[in-house]
């Protein structure tokens, strides 16, 4: 069954103004668009005005750029115009910079660590179904957002902030927005350049800022009225020294935590709420889904070792993960000449990889359009490449947060599915909006977030 393209056979654009279609189809549908480019060819060039692009398909070709040739590219142009919010955090730094940053910060991320947050996941979940009525529609993006944010908080920062969603949801969507323009201008101004959109941008970074800085400050604050400093992701951050025994500077600090803070929160809850969707989409997914949760719990809690148990959860999720990729694209500009199958290509391409684009290829997954979570089982056929699934990405800048984020989308999915159905009430497809992150469109009007209605079950937990 078809999630949410129609097939657009419309041929590609051809002659020496082409570039203009390429560039108002990219503004316009820039999912339709590579889906195009993609399936004429697993290099395919793209030329808006001077600018040249290359959207590479194949897993092995994304495998060469991910891993095996992976210093000769730093992050794309897409991420260094958020450079305005992200700043130099693990996200956008380079080279020693960033591995020094990754190696700090690492040890809050494996997985003996995460699975200790799994308590705290759980009691923000409680926190929020509290909130959950029978019977009512509630937008459950919005709610997932203050989840993650909660989540983020609580785990990595040691405090509380999902009061600040609103704030965080709609500012990280008009920076998000603004940054997609830019990218996609034939002629982006100058950052220097006033314009409203600018303005807009500066505004939402300004509120995005106040959050970060409220969070180092609170823990400032805390230290001098001489409260240890609990075991977490900031404590590692504020103790950390380089080799000359210096802590990391104030704007080290907020670079960090902002990019820690926006990439732990949005993706997940984009995560979950796709999947939340596709479920409602597939009652008989949902079903077997509910039959394996309600076993666990009749046995015992919920807990990070329990929900690690949980084959078909976890074939969902993956399943969710491929048609549904939060990190729908990945940017990289060559800093040095590299080659692709023996073709070389030169230092300054921007190279293109859409995760959405690779999950939906029928050479690795038959009729790549159904959510089969079937195709996750041990058993299940299993021949493709490596690269042929990327939500996390890949090679070192693999995402940090992987084992932080499938904990967490585990333990609110089965907490959730075990006690509520949750249904759309419009039965029209919910189109994604391809911000930096892959968000639906399925609120009130057809906007950002996610309308559903809520029912709640009876079951018997232990
Ligand atoms: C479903 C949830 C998530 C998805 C799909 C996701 C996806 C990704 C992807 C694709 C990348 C690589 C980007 C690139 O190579 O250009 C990445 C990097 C990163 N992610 Fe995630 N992420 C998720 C959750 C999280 C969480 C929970 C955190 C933190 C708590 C996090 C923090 C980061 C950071 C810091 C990086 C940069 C790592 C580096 O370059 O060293 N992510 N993520």
């Amino acid at each position: 069954m078809a999630v949410m393209r129609e097939p657009r056979p419309r041929p590609l654009p051809h002659g020496p103004l082409a570039w203009m279609g390429v560039y108002r189809d990219l503004a316009s549908e820039p999912i339709d668009t590579f889906f195009r480019f993609a399936a004429a060819s697993d290099r395919a060039l793209l030329n808006i005005g001077t600018r040249r692009m290359l959207l590479i398909s194949h897993p092995d070709d994304v495998a060469h750029v991910l891993i095996s040739q992976n210093r000769r590219f730093h992050k794309g142009r897409a991420l260094r115009l958020m450079h305005r919010v992200l700043g130099d955090g693990l996200l956008t730094s380079e080279d020693d910079f960033w591995r020094r940053q990754r190696r700090l910060a690492q040890p809050a991320f494996h997985r003996q660590r995460v699975a200790q947050y799994g308590e705290a996941i759980l009691e923000v979940t409680e926190r929020l179904l509290a909130e959950w009525h029978d019977g009512q529609e509630r937008d459950v993006a919005r709610d997932m957002t203050r989840l993650g944010l909660s989540v983020a908080g609580t785990c990595l920062f040691g405090m509380e902030v999902g009061d600040q969603a609103d704030v965080v949801r709609t500012n990280l969507a008009a920076a998000m927005r603004y940054g997609n323009r830019i990218i996609k201008a034939i002629w982006p101004p100058p950052p220097w350049m006033p314009s409203p959109g600018r303005r807009r941008f500066e505004e939402a970074a300004r509120h995005l800022d106040h959050v970060v800085f409220d969070i180092i400050d609170r823990r400032r604050r805390a230290a001098a009225d001489g409260a240890a400093p609990p075991d977490d992701l900031l404590a590692l951050l504020m103790e950390a020294q380089d080799d000359a025994g210096r802590p990391m500077t104030d704007q080290q600090l907020r670079d960090e935590c902002m990019t820690l803070l926006l990439a732990g929160h949005e993706t997940s809850a984009n995560a979950l709420s796709w999947t939340f969707y596709l479920l409602s989409r597939h009652p008989e997914v949902a079903e077997r889904l509910r039959q394996e949760l309600d076993g666990c719990l009749a046995e015992a809690p919920l807990s990070s070792e329990r929900v690690d148990r949980l084959p078909y959860l976890r074939a969902v999720v993956s399943e969710a993960l491929r048609l549904y990729p939060p990190v729908w694209l990945m940017v990289r500009e060559s800093v040095a000449p590299f080659d692709l199958g023996g073709d070389p290509y030169p230092a300054g391409l921007q190279v293109l990889i859409s995760p959405f684009v690779v999950h939906h290829d029928g050479r690795w997954f038959p009729d790549p359009e159904a959510f089969r979570p079937e195709r996750w089982l041990a058993g299940a056929k299993d021949d493709r490449p490596a690269l042929a699934y990327l939500p996390f990405g890949a090679g070192p800048r693999l995402c940090i947060g992987r084992p932080f984020a499938l904990l967490e989308i585990s333990l609110v999915l089965a907490t959730v599915l075990s006690r509520w159905e949750l249904s759309r009430t419009d039965a029209a497809p919910v189109a994604a909006d391809p911000l930096i992150t892959l968000r639906p469109r399925g609120g009130p009007g057809g906007r950002d977030g996610l309308l559903m209605a809520l029912r709640q079950r009876h079951v018997f937990m232990a």
